[in-house]
């Protein structure tokens, strides 16, 4: 499809659809991997219960007036900016805020799909297993625990599998956002979003069961306040950005698919409820597993951040799981889906942009795209072994000691996150003409009014306190 001003513009089928595929790009391995990895780097109920405030008051406002901006402007990202400050009577270069966000998220993507190349390895591992130990059996028969750690740095430590995990899982997610938003991107949520929830309920109430339920209650939820931190804080509203979608022009990009019936402002909370049931859950989820290994004498595991909690000390503990072999398997395909609803979500928002702004076909644009930041991402595989020396950002001081992998998140979290985020809170609270924002937010009464306030106030300085400790702290 060509797109030009003639043709009429893809979008969701529906206003359920909308809310699942902005979810399905919330949820994703910011929820199932960053968060219990946070949660427990960041001393478990104190990190929890701040996670809460940072998406209630920072997270939420954000999100609304980023599909706000989208949905005004019915175009992609940049589009969609230029279009509200014109009429706001503001200078149209605002759209380079919507720029960075294409950017980033290009970044993004070309990262992210490595993470999700180590999913489909574990995956692939799974199910060997599952042959080899049965229906019945716990994970890795016969295989002690260093042997089970070892597959992740087996797998790092290969380029070969790095880079055919990395390359299965871009290939999928360039196939889905050429198909186009409603029967691509929509046709992902809509079947991977159901089921991905009915197997995370399913092996979290299986776990909270059979393993140590309790101990990962009161880990959660016991909130310590003299753990509260300012370094705390800041992993929470930085992992609250991230899971959220935030600062990328991700969820513009989404909101300027939507349709007119559509209220945002209730969307919004939905959207971002869900995205922190899951991250909750997904606590729920993991620890039973892993503190149940524990106390069954395994020794201690790692529940720090890092790719170790997920995928080394969670295969240690479906060894110890009655079933551990299917429910390991079923977990990383869950995780697999959560993985793919995001990726399309990042492909979509530079994708949307070439599509317009080129006036190119949407697999042609897709292509470009993608395959573009799968050779980034070529890169990020690679620096996990044969590129592992190399600095790119040497010269910044606090990515000096970052490989390839470390500075294109840093860079995007440090940076392009938060900035996009305070220039979004800027330009929707001071420079958009207050009447088209409140004809799209579908607030009203004193709720507008404590949304605007968050938007003109506490987000931007929060933000700008959030990016100056990341970056000089
Ligand atoms: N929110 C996703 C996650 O938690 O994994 C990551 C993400 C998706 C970030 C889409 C940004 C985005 F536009």
């Amino acid at each position: 499809m060509v797109a030009t001003s003639a043709t009429a513009r893809d979008g969701w089928s529906s206003r359920t659809a909308f809310v699942l595929a902005a979810i399905g790009s919330a949820v994703g391995l910011g929820n199932l991997w960053r968060f219990p990895a946070e949660a427990g780097q960041n001393g478990g109920g104190a990190f929890v219960l701040f996670y809460i405030i940072c998406v209630i008051f920072i997270g939420l406002p954000v999100l609304l007036s980023e599909t706000l901006i989208g949905r005004h402007g019915q175009a992609s990202a940049p589009e969609s900016m230029r279009r509200m400050a014109a009429e706001s009577g503001a200078s149209a270069r605002w759209d380079f805020l919507a720029n960075i966000g294409v950017l980033s998220a290009f970044m993004i993507v070309s990262f992210y799909c490595v993470v999700g190349g180590w999913v489909v390895y574990y995956i692939y591992v799974f199910g060997v297993d599952l042959m080899a130990s049965g229906l019945t059996g716990g994970a890795f028969e016969g295989r002690s625990r260093e042997e089970i750690e070892a597959i992740l740095p087996g797998l790092f430590g290969s380029a070969q599998l790095m880079l055919t995990g990395h390359i299965i899982f871009f290939v999928v997610t360039i196939f889905f956002v050429m198909r186009g938003v409603s029967a691509g991107i929509e046709w992902v949520a809509t079947w991977l979003m159901p089921t991905f929830f009915v197997l995370l309920i399913g092996i979290t109430l299986y776990g909270l069961t059979t393993g140590a339920g309790a101990e990962a209650f009161a880990y959660l939820f016991t909130f310590d306040f003299s753990k509260l931190t300012p370094q705390v804080m800041l992993a929470a509203v930085g992992q609250a950005f991230f899971s959220l979608s935030l600062g990328v022009a991700g969820m513009i990009t989404y909101g300027s698919y939507a349709s007119r019936d559509v209220n945002l402002g209730y969307t919004s909370g939905i959207i971002a409820g869900a995205d922190t049931a899951v991250a909750l859950i997904s606590g729920l989820c993991v620890f039973p597993i892993v503190f149940a290994a524990m106390a069954a004498g395994v020794g201690d595991l790692s529940v720090e951040a890092g790719p170790g909690l997920m995928f080394a000390s969670l295969p240690v503990g479906f060894q110890a799981m009655p079933f551990g072999s299917l429910i390991g398997l079923a977990f990383f395909i869950m995780v697999g889906f959560a993985a793919l609803t995001s990726s399309v979500g990042l492909l979509e928002v530079p994708t949307s942009w070439v599509i317009e702004r080129f006036g190119l076909s949407r697999a042609a644009s897709t292509l470009i795209v993608g395959l573009s930041a799968g050779a980034l991402g070529l890169l990020s595989a690679l620096s996990f072994n044969e590129l592992a020396d190399v600095r790119p950002l040497g010269f910044i001081p606090i990515f000096a000691e970052a490989n390839i992998f470390d500075a294109l998140d840093g860079v995007t979290a440090k940076i392009f996150m938060p900035l996009g985020a305070i220039l979004t809170c800027i330009f929707v609270g001071w420079v958009a003409e207050p009447r088209l924002v409140d004809a799209e937010n579908g607030l009203s009464g004193t709720l507008n009014q404590v949304w605007r306030a968050l938007v003109r106030y506490v987000c931007p300085v929060v933000l700008l306190v959030i990016m100056g400790f990341g970056l000089f702290g």
